[in-house]
């Protein structure tokens, strides 16, 4: 005879994450048929677990957004766009587009999205433009950022800085970012404006850790942040293509390529890094400039090659600057591809 089957339910006691829907016609109270018209209003009342859903449009907030509380491992907290709609923030009406020249922007006002002690988050597609930084994180850790467009921002178009670990980059543009502030270039579209910078095709490691990609510009950050930054392409900056930036920490810096950028392809002058299999090719004011520190190995300039564009399979960024597939990731091309076949530098052809 079966014995009795006893089901027991357990109760956590988890009350449901809920929706928060915003849009850029909103004035209702988060519902998906009366959204809010801030972003800031969702953020505010979001709690642990809950996913915001920006409608399509363009949102012009006049302050930037801030995220000051935390999801949890379990129930981490979202924003992204609803459905496939098309969500495009801009922040040419914040305080700091740009500042005077030689002044700075107080902490608060760096970002469209100003991520400080904020942990648990993830961004999905948004597109952040015209913005005092685009994303500007600090102190913030187990954050995921994927197809992320940050560009035409004053200032970095992605920050990632502080005591910050454990964050991922996935699939992010960023280009056209500048710091008039400090160049005193033109903020508006001017030639300098139109210098390409098409920033990176990332590949992130799956394994959560973090690539950054930016050539960054601002203050130092003295926390160690041992970054992972792997198949990412930093090329035709109007700088630098890859720079540790004052951090004292150890990056991994594998499968890269900097080619053409304004001044040196890579800048190691603060960390323990270590470099392996980079390309650094045609950057304006030498390939690499590394610190006793960094060990490197496999390199282009390890290599005792001067890497010129005929060993590329082609220098056409028609493709990586057309639009992303529908995976979000970038159309595969040869571009920048060794034409011999050697496993060195970044490819779009295949996750690295
Ligand atoms: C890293 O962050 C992710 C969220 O992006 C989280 O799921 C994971 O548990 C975190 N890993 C560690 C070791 O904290």
């Amino acid at each position: 005879m079966p014995s009795t089957l006893a089901i027991i339910l357990v109760s956590l006691g988890a009350v449901a994450a809920k929706d928060i829907y915003v849009s850029p016609t909103g004035t209702g109270t988060g519902t998906l048929a009366a959204p809010y018209g801030s972003i800031q209003s969702a953020v505010n009342a979001a709690v642990a677990g809950d996913t915001i859903y920006l409608r399509g449009g363009t949102y012009r907030p006049s302050a930037n957004i801030q995220f000051s509380k935390s999801g949890t491992r379990t129930s981490p907290s979202s924003v992204r766009p609803y459905q496939s709609e098309k969500v495009i923030i801009d922040g040419e009406n914040m305080p700091g587009t740009p500042k005077a020249v030689g002044e700075s922007l107080p902490n608060s006002e760096r970002g469209i999205f100003h991520i400080q002690n904020a942990n648990y988050w993830a961004f999905y597609k948004l597109e952040l433009i015209n913005g005092p930084y685009g994303i500007y994180a600090r102190d913030a850790s187990h954050n995921y950022y994927d197809g992320l467009s940050t560009h035409d921002n004053y200032e970095t178009g992605f920050q990632l800085e502080g005591a910050s670990s454990n964050n991922t980059v996935a699939n992010l543009d960023s280009y056209r970012n500048r710091d008039p502030a400090r160049t005193a270039r033109a903020p508006t579209a001017s030639p300098a404006k139109k210098a390409p910078a098409r920033a990176t095709s990332c590949a992130t490691p799956a394994s959560g850790t973090t690539a950054t990609a930016t050539a960054s510009s601002s203050a130092s950050p003295i926390t160690p942040a041992n970054h992972v930054v792997r198949n990412c392409i930093a090329f035709q900056n109007y700088k630098k293509g890859f720079i540790d930036n004052g951090n004292p920490g150890a990056l991994a810096m594998e499968r890269n390529t900097a080619w053409k950028n304004g001044d040196t392809g890579y800048v190691m002058r603060s960390s323990s890094s270590t470099l392996k299999n980079n390309i650094g090719s045609n950057n304006v004011n030498g390939q690499a400039t590394l610190v006793s520190t960094v060990k490197a190995s496999g390199n282009s300039w390890n290599l005792g090659v001067t890497w010129t564009d005929s060993l590329f399979k082609s220098t056409d960024s028609s493709t990586l600057k057309g639009a992303r597939g529908s995976d979000g990731r970038v159309v595969p091309s040869d571009f920048l591809v060794p034409a011999s076949g050697q496993a060195i530098g970044a490819t779009t052809r295949q996750k690295l």
